[in-house]
């Protein structure tokens, strides 16, 4: 649990940076199915970093220049009856509270109240989001301050992305959030470990699906994404979540599942041979994608640039599809007119926290991401040589021997004061772990 402390600290440092500016935040919508069935509620990842309040309908307002308020919530006032129906609400008086708010109000009062907060800012934070009736709302109130600018002189004159300002902060993980992360990279290797032992030529993909789920749910967690559990040439399509097939001796099985365990996410891939024993083409590919994923890991260390993860691992893929005969030419030429994209189609990895393709940036212009101790990014490299391979022109034809392999390895890393850390090295990927 992330404790009231630390919400504070968080809200502190991002109210000084915005200083003179004000802050809004709309929390995740209640997402409806039709026919009134409500799917389960997953707050929004900003309001749920600075706020831990955890209900749709609500907005965060932040005001560091105000006098009186700098942390006001906005939210659905308690309400027995529609609390019968849709669950239990903390209501105005609790937000203050429990939840830290110097200022509470009924959501219903926001287009009153809020002008107050935003009259002295001199630009207003905002995400334009997917609520496109608040991205309105939001512009209706900078457009009626707009109007009095030229009496007053004072007001917001720009929107700004408030994710330029919040996210930088989200990329690095306190010990707090590096606990729950820890937690849900520990439960999603038992999640692997299982599955894994549990796998065998005649079950179908959706079977292990719920053995790994099974195991997220009954310690507290979720799917942290619809798990992709992958057989055969399954393995080759990236988003495969389907997970219907009938698995198959003499194929590879690709899992990649991680928990959410509140809110914070891990992240894994493994590839293994549903029957314990890998064919010589399925060893090469799988030790070649190995070798890429371990080298591209030893990149990681703080002032490293992000970007050497991936050309890495880019690099190792592609000398071993040289040395097979699967690419042809010079490896710099391969590499930079991305030759091999047919093979390897995706990116190394991402940054991991409370969403699973996390915020921040990856590169600054011509500049570098710094790696900086307390981030945490995934690695996965991976090989797919799907039945309907299509090589580049000027490339070898894929020999038949080769279709319908895919082999990815995932782990999530997080960068240490002098390296590395492997949150998920609890599931085996050598060779020898993966037969039986
Ligand atoms: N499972 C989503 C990803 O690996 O990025
Ligand atoms: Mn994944
Ligand atoms: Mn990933």
């Amino acid at each position: 649990m992330t404790s009231f402390a630390e919400y504070q600290h968080r809200r502190q440092q991002f109210m000084e940076k915005i200083g003179t500016g004000t802050a809004i935040f709309k929390s995740a919508a209640m997402a409806v199915m039709h026919n009134d069935v409500e799917y389960a509620f997953r707050q929004d990842s900003d309001f749920f970093y600075l706020t831990g309040f955890n209900e749709a309908d609500a907005v965060a307002v932040f005001a560091p220049h105000h006098e009186e308020h700098r942390f006001i919530l906005f939210v659905q006032p308690k309400d027995p009856e529609k609390e019968t129906w849709s669950g239990y609400r903390v209501g105005v008086d609790q937000a203050k509270a429990v939840y830290g708010a110097d200022e509470a109000y009924p959501i219903a009062e926001l287009d009153e109240k809020l002008p107050q907060y935003l009259q002295k800012a001199d630009r207003i934070y905002y995400r334009f989001g997917r609520d496109i009736g608040f991205n309105h709302q939001v512009i209706r109130h900078w457009q009626q301050l707009l109007r009095v600018y030229p009496k007053n002189g004072t007001g917001p004159i720009a929107i700004q992305d408030v994710g330029t300002i919040l996210h930088p902060f989200r990329l690095v993980k306190s010990q707090s959030e590096l606990a729950l992360m820890r937690r849900a990279a520990e439960i999603s290797v038992k999640a692997h470990n299982h599955a894994r032992e549990f796998t065998r030529p005649g079950l179908c993909e959706y079977e292990i699906q719920a053995e790994i789920e099974y195991i997220f749910q009954s310690q507290g967690g979720t799917a942290a994404y619809p798990s992709i559990v992958a057989s055969g040439a399954n393995a080759c399509i990236l988003h495969y979540i389907e997970n219907q097939r009938q698995m198959q001796s003499g194929e590879l099985l690709l899992i990649d599942a991680g928990c959410s365990y509140q809110y914070y996410n891990a992240d894994i891939t493994r590839t293994f041979p549903v029957d314990g024993r890998f064919t010589p083409e399925q060893k090469i590919i799988y030790e070649l994608v190995l070798q890429a994923q371990v080298a591209a890991i030893e990149q990681i260390k703080p002032e490293n640039p992000y970007q050497q993860v991936h050309e890495t691992a880019v690099r190792v893929l592609v000398e071993g599809l040289l040395d097979l005969g699967l690419l042809t030419g010079d490896i710099e030429e391969v590499i930079k007119e991305e030759k091999y994209k047919p093979f390897y189609m995706h990116r190394t990895g991402h940054w991991l926290g409370l969403d699973v393709h996390d915020v921040g940036v990856y590169q600054w212009g011509e500049d570098p991401q710094p790696l900086w101790p307390g981030q945490v990014l995934t690695v996965e490299p991976g090989i797919y040589i799907g039945p309907g391979i299509q090589p580049i022109e000027g490339q070898p034809a894929v020999d038949p021997r080769w279709h319908g392999i895919g082999v990815r390895i995932e782990d999530d890393v997080l960068v240490t004061e002098t390296g590395y850390e492997v949150l998920t090295a609890g599931v085996p990927k050598a060779v020898a772990a993966m037969e039986r």
